[in-house]
């Protein structure tokens, strides 16, 4: 048994994963439960927040039963119960916030209230102990994208973020117009496969501008594409809409890590799971001489370990998070001034 005296339970509910963690130290993942919705939202294309919620609450507690299970420890073992304040869901978030704090008052533990962004960039230091910082964290999930320098835990400065869709959204939103089926990014990434990324000229936006994003009108070119093209293969259409994406996002955290000075690029949030994208940071980050943090499939993904992780950090050098604190669907990343 791992003796730091420091078990977390993690628990994110902040879309349509119901997740729950218990991790040692920050660290060390005991257990990691998820337990994915997408079968009961994939018939209607996409999330649907009143069905998520009430999910939530079916499936939370055997949830959190099976990560305390797995993890050999029971409610009197932990040292706090952290769970996902924001940003997401209001009802999903609701259904985590509450069930932590109960248990935190019940087993009278520390509660302690976690941003979902936070948590993602504490993703990449479950796997990757040793980071020299600064780093340079591209993280792109289905509401956000974002270039932030990372200077530690807690020290966030924003470089960049998308001006209208976020990445994985316009994945989900072109599988849907192509009627891949939902979640989008892998059903995009399957039918890429052997698809060729330079069929169609799709629109690198604001490439040579700035650190910002753009993603709207790049799903508009998609749209377009296949109204003139209609005999355009998916498989084309889906490996060049991927490549214009993963372009984009790599040319901007290779600029934002030499901007900053920084020590290393991490990949953070669902659309990291992509293969093509992380095999593109890979090699630019190979002549710049940076190692690219690139966090293993299940941690990219919403989980409860990160959770646990940023909470951890957040109870060492903040402290707990009173129990009147609500849960905030649009909770931002707290930056540096
Ligand atoms: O971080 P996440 O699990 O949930 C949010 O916080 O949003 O990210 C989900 C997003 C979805 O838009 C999904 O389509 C995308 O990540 N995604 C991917 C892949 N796997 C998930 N995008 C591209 N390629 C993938 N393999
Ligand atoms: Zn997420």
């Amino acid at each position: 048994m791992t003796g730091t005296g420091a078990l977390v339970l993690g628990i994110e509910t902040s879309c349509d994963d119901t997740a729950a963690a218990v991790v040692d130290g920050g660290s060390e993942v005991l257990s990691s439960v998820v337990s994915s919705q997408v079968d009961l939202h994939a018939i209607y294309g996409g999330v649907v927040p009143e069905l998520a919620g009430r999910a939530h609450l079916e499936l939370l507690t055997p949830v959190i039963k099976e990560a305390l299970g797995r993890a050999g420890r029971t409610g009197s073992d932990l040292h706090a119960v952290a769970a996902t304040m924001g940003p997401g869901l209001i009802g999903s978030l609701l259904v985590g916030v509450s069930e932590a704090k109960a248990l935190a008052l019940a087993w009278e533990l520390p509660f302690v209230g976690v941003n979902h962004l936070e948590g993602h960039l504490f993703a990449a230091l479950l796997e990757h102990r040793a980071i020299e910082w600064p780093v340079a964290v591209l993280l792109v999930s289905g509401g956000h994208t974002l270039l932030v320098s990372m200077e530690g835990p807690g020290r966030y400065r924003l470089l960049g973020q998308t001006l209208d869709d976020a990445a994985g959204e316009a994945f989900d939103k072109v599988a849907r117009f192509l009627g891949l089926g939902y979640p989008g990014g892998p059903a995009i990434e399957r039918a890429a496969s052997g698809g060729d990324p330079a069929a169609f000229a799709f629109p690198r936006a604001m490439l040579g501008e700035g650190l910002d994003f753009s993603f709207s009108g790049l799903k508009t070119a998609v749209v377009h594409a296949v109204r003139r093209h209609p005999e355009a293969s998916d498989r084309d259409v889906a490996a060049s809409f991927q490549r214009a994406v993963v372009d984009v996002l790599v040319a901007k955290a290779s600029k934002a890590a030499v901007a900053v000075g920084a020590r290393g690029v991490c990949l953070a949030g669902g659309v990291a799971a992509n293969g093509v994208l992380r095999q593109a940071l890979a090699e630019a980050c190979a002549p710049l001489g940076l190692p690219a943090y690139l966090p293993s499939l299940a941690t990219c993904t919403d989980n409860a370990a990160m959770i646990a992780a940023a909470g951890w950090w957040q109870l060492e050098q903040v402290g707990p998070t009173p129990l009147d604190a609500g849960a905030d669907p649009n909770l931002r990343l707290p930056l540096l001034t």
